[in-house]
């Protein structure tokens, strides 16, 4: 988590940074700041809280230079507050880090030793005392830093520059991502391609080991024994996403109503609209880094067994896969939480396929998954929302979200469109293996090419969740229950109330209710259930019937005109007549709602909850 960004040229940096930092508030927004060097002196302006707290700052502050770094930061060590703020300065040298320092107490112990005397309670102020100290004898800031890098444990994206070489920046890093853009006689770095896309579209991936020493118009980069390094150039082809609302109160709300574009996108990817088939030759290609995959479409025949690992909303789509790759295609999957995963010594046969979610591309634990799958020897499969990502660029197989930059921190239209990737997918591996005729997958494909309008009816329902919200707001907590693919669909809706109302939310597989669930239910619990009109129906409807008896108030969503369904429920929210794929990715827009018009209705911050971070790059 945390953005970091840096710049170096003829423009007035602050601007830069701060238009920087807007776009990569996402990953962190409880306190920024920016240094910059004028004069052989550096300028350091922090704030806490979020980004518009600094500009108040800048308003009375006036800073200007050729060279300055930013930061807007998620906390791992020490409160959130402005002496915690990056960027931290020690004898004029001043950097800012995205990660953390694993082996910072020991080093702040042997510098405290030395005479250090820190300022904040971070893990990052120890780096730019390191450097500080390494500099007094090797006074060349790349080559002090390529000194004190051994030293460093743990995850890190530092960017960094000393008083005394202001026409230099170092970046470097292990873990986090750090892009170099290449402008016409300056250059910007910054932890997403969307905060230097105003200025460049030439960039360069840092990997991990390497440092970059970066100049206006030069930069040398080299690998962690100091050997210089050719990298590749990348043209990326998108232009910077401009972050509008567009008239929407907040941006989540915006985003849900983006939601059947972003799956027009993915059909429009994903299928072949003369034959009605599903089409994924792109898969095999690259486009970050403009290769061919070393797996074949006939490796992915031979698949005998797929794990899929992801992290939160991510997750819940990894067990909407389950059901849909096993159900059409019939080959057994594992779904797990990368953070699980990771450390368990799972078992992974030869013939398996590993595939990792991540919208970001970046999640720590999915990243670490996919090295270690990779280093197991078994093929790795992406599906992200973001090109070029760490996740992206080192995965075999490439899988594509197509939902556009999605600025809430909560997860929406990235979720919906997973789940669309993840029904067409699973239609791919049906057909290759012979389970689909392709009759059977032309009508599964014209049934999701209705999904884009079928969403637009359910989307009225937003009027229904803005006026109940006053009501449903007192509530005690909410159950949300679903069988079969409505299940992960019911997690995910009780995840987007926590993170974003703040109360008591749990996901339910509706037949488990009664194996403790039901204790928690009386008439201050709001029981939501996803019942549409598929083979799960008549079950789940007694599973209601045994909510309602314990006095839950029953909030029900199911297909067209249910009057059997109605009747046993307080309030009840139609979805159009779908076939049993296509409802899934329906019943999710009446939970997004509820959340929605909960948290706004109770005074939260929709956009930017509390203590979370869009893109978690730690674990
Ligand atoms: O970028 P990723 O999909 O890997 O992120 C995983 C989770 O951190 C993310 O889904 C998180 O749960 C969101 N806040 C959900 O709204």
């Amino acid at each position: 988590m945390c953005g970091i960004v840096g710049y170096i040229g003829e423009r007035e940096p602050v601007n830069v940074l701060v238009s920087g930092l807007r776009k990569l508030e996402y990953r962190g927004y409880d306190s920024s700041g920016v240094a910059v060097v004028n004069a052989g002196h550096v300028q350091v302006v922090r704030a806490e809280g979020k980004l518009t707290a600094l500009e108040e700052k800048l308003k009375n502050q006036k800073l200007s230079g050729t060279i300055g770094i930013g930061h807007t930061r998620w906390a791992t060590h020490g409160i959130p507050s402005e002496r915690n703020a990056h960027p931290h300065t020690v004898d004029g040298v001043c950097l800012v880090h995205n990660g953390i320092i694993e082996n910072y107490i020991q080093l702040k112990a042997e510098l405290s030793a030395l005479g250090a005397t820190f300022s904040s309670d971070t893990d990052s102020e120890v780096v730019a005392h390191l450097l500080a100290q390494e500099l007094k004898k090797t006074p060349d800031i790349f080559k002090a830093i390529q000194k004190i890098i051994p030293r460093l444990e743990g995850a890190y994206a530092i960017l960094a520059m000393w008083e005394k070489e202001p026409q230099r920046l170092v970046a470097f890093k292990n873990g986090p991502p750090l892009i170099l853009g290449v402008g016409n006689g300056e250059c910007v770095v910054g932890s997403d391609v969307q905060a230097l896309l105003s200025y460049t579209d030439k960039v360069i991936y840092l990997d991990d080991g390497e440092v970059a020493c970066i100049e206006k118009d030069k930069y040398v980069i080299t690998d962690s024994l100091g050997k210089e390094l050719n990298k590749a150039i990348v043209t990326v082809h998108w232009t910077s996403q401009a972050a509008e609302k567009h008239g929407f109160k907040h941006f989540m709300l915006k985003e849900i109503y983006e939601q059947p574009l972003a799956v027009s996108s993915v059909l429009k990817k994903y299928t072949d609209l003369k034959t009605y088939q599903v089409e994924f030759s792109s898969m095999f290609l690259s486009p970050a880094q403009n290769t061919v995959s070393r797996i074949t479409e006939q490796d992915l025949k031979n698949v005998e067994r797929i794990f899929i690992v992801a992290c939160g909303t991510s997750y819940y789509s990894a067990m909407y896969a389950e059901y849909l790759i096993e159900k059409l295609a019939k080959i057994p999957v594992e779904v797990d939480f990368a953070s699980e995963f990771r450390y368990r010594d799972p078992v992974i046969p030869p013939k398996s396929l590993v595939m990792v979610i991540s919208q970001s591309g970046e999640t720590a634990d999915t990243l670490a998954v996919l090295r270690m799958a990779k280093n197991m020897g078994a093929p790795v499969l992406s599906l992200t929302n973001t090109l070029g990502s760490t996740i992206d660029r080192e995965a075999d197989l490439h899988l594509f979200m197509e939902a556009g930059v999605e600025i809430g921190v909560a997860s929406t239209k990235a979720f919906i469109s997973t789940l669309t990737v993840i029904n067409l997918f699973s239609l791919y591996l049906a057909r290759t293996r012979k389970y689909l005729s392709i009759d059977e997958e032309k009508q599964f494909v014209q049934n999701l090419l209705a999904l884009p309008s079928h969403m637009e009816s359910v989307l009225a329902h937003d009027k229904f969740f803005a006026e109940a919200a006053e009501t449903f707001k007192n509530y005690k907590g909410f159950l949300y229950l679903g069988r079969g693919i409505n299940y992960p669909i019911a997690m995910e809706g009780a995840l987007k109330l926590k993170e974003l109302a703040y109360k008591h939310a749990e996901g339910y597989a509706a037949g488990e209710m009664k194996h403790g669930p039901l204790a928690l239910i009386d008439d201050k619990m709001m029981v939501i259930v996803i019942n549409p009109q598929d083979n799960h129906y008549e079950k789940t409807l007694s599973n209601l019937q045994e909510a309602k008896a314990r006095g839950g108030i029953i909030v029900s969503i199911g297909t067209g005109d249910d009057a059997s369904l109605k009747s046993v429920s307080e309030h009840y929210l139609s979805i159009p007549k779908s076939d049993w794929m296509a409802s899934g990715i329906l019943s999710v827009i009446p939970v997004q709602l509820l959340a929605y018009h909960l948290a706004d209705v109770l005074g939260y911050d929709v956009d930017q909850p509390r203590n979370l971070a869009k893109s978690v790059t730690v674990e």
